[in-house]
């Protein structure tokens, strides 16, 4: 079943020039603070404030950066860029805080960026360190990466959704090393994850347990979702940007009718307003807040996706995306930089429920990957993008 559109407007050309002005001014006006220091995972009261290249999260300021440069062409962006990607490269060097599955996170949007846009020898080098970095990280024993936590540990032998986003890295390291591993162990993880995150009405789990001994698939468990049983929003997305990456790279047909079941799941739940609370239990008339980053990631996925489709599938998705982004604009970007040095509010990182295991954190915040994945979408639209994925 399609969702009935009609009534919504699609996002101008007029409106993705004006919404690149302001994101391009935000991040300009934050340079001087977050160069030699990055924006931290979501702001407090709408301000980020500055840490060095530790989380997970560092790369969505980079790779905002780099979409800056490539909107202006002015190298102040590319200056500030390259400061970052060398601390990327000290970063894998010397393995800090590397312990986990977010490499493609971290690096295809600093370092990939870096090699794919300026030929940046340096961002090539983390990059693959990173990738190996990665695939360190598989267990053939359940054939997948394991997010996080001690290797083969029993309370994390799981992967997540999430991880989606980090098999780019791993295409692109087979194809700039002409070594097979990569992709190879890339196809092994997606293939795990759409057989067991999958659920019969096409919501997905947050992460999916597997017995160490067996590899035997147990039981699917939910960190920042509202429940175990329910539909994480971001979770959601990530599957919808996901497959239409892992598309990207292998072209395996069997991935269309997926990412059509999984982001019709995401569209047919989605408020008045195209932009979900933070777990699709919650919709309309509730008062538990947006989170805006998942439906900017969304945006991208349908964006990528309407690219390989046929006419009539590739319409749907791409007007469904434009629309979402019309209210993205309207209703959730910065257009005044004193109100915040985000791009877009309403998000939400994590909520405590008493059903999940998050902390509360960045509720009703701008998050950096909200962000990179709002300038992200706009940047699609105003040219033939090359992705940083
Ligand atoms: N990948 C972690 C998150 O989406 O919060």
């Amino acid at each position: 079943m399609m969702k009935d559109f009609s009534s919504y407007q699609a996002v101008t050309d007029q409106e993705v020039k004006s919404a690149i002005h302001h994101a391009v001014d935000i991040v300009k006006s934050s340079l001087p603070e977050f160069t030699h220091l990055f924006k931290k995972d979501a702001s407090v009261d709408n301000f980020y404030k500055p840490e060095s290249n530790d989380s997970w999260t560092t790369g969505f300021w980079t790779g905002q950066i780099w979409l800056a440069y490539e909107n202006t062409n002015d190298d102040r962006y590319k200056q500030a860029a390259d400061i970052q990607v060398k601390d990327f490269l000290r970063r894998i060097k010397e393995k800090q805080n590397v312990d986990h599955h977010d490499m493609g996170f971290l690096y295809s949007l600093s370092c990939v960026a870096a090699y794919k846009l300026t030929g940046n020898e340096m961002g090539k080098q983390a990059a693959i360190l990173a990738a190996d970095q990665l695939i360190s990280r598989y267990q053939p024993v359940g054939e997948f990466i394991q997010a996080w936590g001690a290797l083969g540990a029993a309370d994390n032998y799981r992967l997540i959704i999430d991880c989606l986003l980090n098999l780019p890295l791993l295409y692109w390291a087979s194809e700039v090393t002409g070594d097979d591993k990569y992709a190879h162990i890339a196809k092994k993880h997606i293939t795990t994850s759409l057989k067991n995150i999958m659920r019969d009405d096409h919501s997905t789990y947050h992460t999916f347990f597997f017995n160490q001994e067996t590899g035997e698939p147990l039981k699917g468990v939910t960190c920042q979702g509202y429940r175990d049983g329910s539909a994480w929003s971001r979770g959601q997305a990530w599957g919808v940007y996901g497959v239409a990456l892992s598309y990207r790279y292998t072209k395996n047909p069997a991935y269309i009718p997926i990412f059509k079941d999984i982001t019709n799941f995401f569209i047919e739940h989605l408020p008045q307003d195209l932009v979900p609370y933070w777990d699709f239990d919650f919709t309309d008339g509730s008062d538990e807040p947006r989170d805006s980053s998942a439906a900017a990631i969304a945006i991208c996925g349908m964006l990528e996706m309407a690219k390989y489709m046929d006419k009539e599938d590739s319409e749907y998705y791409k007007d469904a995306a434009l629309k979402m982004l019309k209210s993205l604009i309207d209703h959730y970007s910065v257009k005044d930089p004193s109100k915040s040095n985000g791009l877009i509010l309403h998000g939400v990182y994590g909520k405590r429920s008493p059903y999940n295991t998050c902390g509360n954190s960045g509720v009703d915040e701008c998050n950096t990957w909200g962000d990179y994945f709002y300038f992200e979408a706009l940047t699609r639209l105003i040219k033939d993008w090359e992705l940083y994925w």
